[in-house]
Formats: C-alpha cells, sequence, structure tokens
C-alpha cells in the first residue's frame, strides 16, 4: 500500500518536473526573427543570443507592476549592432512583435538616447511573469523576450510609464513609419492639432490598435468602416481614452498615462486625429 503512495507522489513528482523543463525549453528555443523593411535579416533562437551578447542583471522600475524587478537581461543596442550592424542607428523605428498582436514602434533615436535591455529571465526570486495593473491585473508571461529600461537612472522614462515596454516579443524590424504605415498619416493639409493627435496616437495606442487596418492586433479597429467618432457619443469617446475602465467593467485596455504632461490636451488632439481619420478611410490592404 505505502508503496502504491509512493510511486504516485514519484510520477506526479517527475510529471511537474518534466512539465516546468518543458516551460524552460521552450522559452529557450524560442525563435527571434529580425527584419530591415520587410526583408528578413536574421532568426535565432534564445538560447543563441548568448553568444553575441552579454548577459547582466538589471533592477528596473516595473511600470506595470509599480514596483522595482530584477531581470536577466542582453543590452538592446549591442544585440542590434550585432545583428544589423552599426547602420542600424540610420532606420527610424525599431518594430516590435509580440506574441499577443500588441505591435508597439519605438523610435531609433529614443533607442540611442537611452539604454535599453531585453530581458530573457527574472534574478529576483519570482517567475518570468508579471501583474499588469494597467491591464485589469492581466498575468502575462514575458518570455521569450522582454524590452525594458535603465528606469532608475533616468527620471523621463519612468514618465513614458510602460508604453515603449513590449513583452512576449517575437519579431524586431527596422522600418520607416510611413512606410510601413501609410493608412494611418492625417488627410494632407490637417491642422496642426490633428497632426499633434497623430503624434499622441503612435505613442500610446497604435501598438494595439488599428486604424484603415494598419497598426496593433490586440484591441478593435477604431476607422473602418465606421470610425468610433461617428458611433461613439462625444462624451464616450473621451472616457475611453480618460477613463476605461468607466465604461467597461473588466476591460484590459489602461487609461491615458496619469503621468501624461497637459493630459487634457493631448486627449482633445487624439479625439481630432480619429476624427480627421473617419475622411480618409480605407479598406485595410487596398493601396493607399
Ligand atoms: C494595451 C492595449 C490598448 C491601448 C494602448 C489602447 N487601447 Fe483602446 N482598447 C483596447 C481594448 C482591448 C479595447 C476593447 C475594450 C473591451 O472590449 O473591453 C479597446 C477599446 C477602445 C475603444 C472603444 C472601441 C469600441 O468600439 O467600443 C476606443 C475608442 C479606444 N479603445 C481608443 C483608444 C485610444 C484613443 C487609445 C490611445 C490613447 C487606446 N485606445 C489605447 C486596448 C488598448
Amino acid at each position: 500500500m505505502k508503496n502504491f503512495w509512493y510511486c504516485g507522489l514519484i510520477i506526479a513528482v517527475i510529471g511537474v518536473m518534466t512539465g516546468l523543463s518543458g516551460l524552460v525549453s521552450a522559452q529557450h528555443s524560442a525563435v527571434i526573427e529580425f527584419k530591415n523593411k520587410g526583408e528578413m535579416v536574421r532568426t535565432l533562437r534564445l538560447d543563441e543570443l548568448d553568444k553575441i551578447v552579454t548577459a547582466s542583471s538589471l533592477k528596473v522600475f516595473e511600470a506595470h507592476e509599480k514596483r522595482a524587478r530584477i531581470y536577466q537581461v542582453y543590452p538592446a543596442r549591442q544585440l542590434f549592432d550585432q545583428v544589423f550592424g552599426k547602420g542600424w542607428r540610420a532606420a527610424e523605428e525599431v518594430v516590435f512583435l509580440c506574441e499577443d498582436g500588441y505591435q508597439p514602434s519605438i523610435p531609433v533615436a529614443k533607442l540611442v538616447a537611452y539604454d535599453a535591455y531585453f530581458a530573457f529571465a527574472s534574478a529576483d526570486d519570482l517567475p518570468f511573469t508579471l501583474t499588469n495593473v494597467l491591464q485589469n491585473n492581466e498575468m502575462v508571461k514575458l518570455g521569450p523576450l522582454y524590452l525594458v529600461w535603465d528606469n532608475l537612472k533616468a527620471a523621463e522614462l519612468r514618465e513614458h510609464g510602460a508604453v515603449d515596454m513590449p513583452y512576449q516579443v517575437v519579431g524586431i524590424e527596422l522600418a520607416s513609419f510611413a512606410d510601413r504605415f501609410p493608412h494611418l498619416s492625417p488627410p494632407v493639409g490637417a491642422s496642426q492639432e490633428v497632426q499633434q493627435g497623430f503624434v499622441h496616437f503612435r505613442k500610446h495606442c497604435i501598438a494595439c490598435h488599428t486604424i484603415n487596418g494598419q497598426g496593433g492586433g490586440k484591441a478593435p479597429e477604431l476607422n473602418y468602416p465606421v470610425s468610433v467618432t461617428e458611433y461613439l457619443q462625444p462624451e464616450y469617446l473621451k472616457r475611453w481614452i480618460d477613463d476605461p475602465a468607466g465604461i467597461r467593467y473588466n476591460t484590459t485596455m489602461p487609461a491615458l498615462a496619469a503621468e501624461t504632461p497637459e493630459r487634457e490636451q493631448v486627449m482633445a488632439e487624439l479625439i481630432a486625429y480619429l476624427k480627421a481619420m473617419s475622411t480618409v478611410k480605407r479598406l485595410p490592404d487596398a493601396a493607399p
């Protein structure tokens, strides 16, 4: 009888261990694709990165959890130098493709000015996951790669909140924003307010939402065939940006960061941009 019990226990322990090592090896063998303007440059398994870049550990302010965490990281610029050559600095944007459809693009200037790192494991005793307080406390896995910034060194980076911290990164692409997302540009002759709204939209919204089919695949299309400015009452459109959970209980859309400077004006400019885009609807994938 007793033997039976031990046997069961041992089998259960082995089961859990193979389950865990399965997860760990899935992380190691994850493949990252590197592209330059749509052309594949290189694909690397996560465990191959160790051969071309130097790992270290980094303590950051974890904006998704609003506390400090420590990760094992590779320096982003060193990785880009190795994969793309030093010429990557002449590109305009780096687009990050994530498993969950999130697709932020970050200006090269920011990656040159500040120290970004790719986290690939935890270095505190927490699992390589986080609880996203900005998205209804959703629990998310961070691997294969998670972009973090040395934000304890730079207050302005902490002001950016979690906007430029994509997790589950599986693709990295050098791009020019206008070439890659031609259907997002405001109509010709648009006002200064609309142009500003476009800048904010790129910074705060496009990683999740699409306009005319272009942008991130994590949230609903906002312009085609009917624009949100046409079916939402203006008061509610503003509230979606200001306080989404005040409209939909359990929504995973984060509010426009409370730290955003000139927040009221930013919201007005965002709405001006969305209105302007309703005059240039394009069938997703149709030629510009
Ligand atoms: C992290 C991803 C994410 C970001 C960033 C984000 N949203 Fe959303 N948004 C969502 C999701 C998901 C929904 C769907 C909400 C739901 O079903 O609860 C949504 C819904 C909306 C809606 C309602 C659409 C409808 O038809 O009901 C509007 C309007 C909207 N977002 C605008 C914006 C604007 C403007 C920004 C930038 C300031 C933005 N969102 C940033 C994820 C995001």
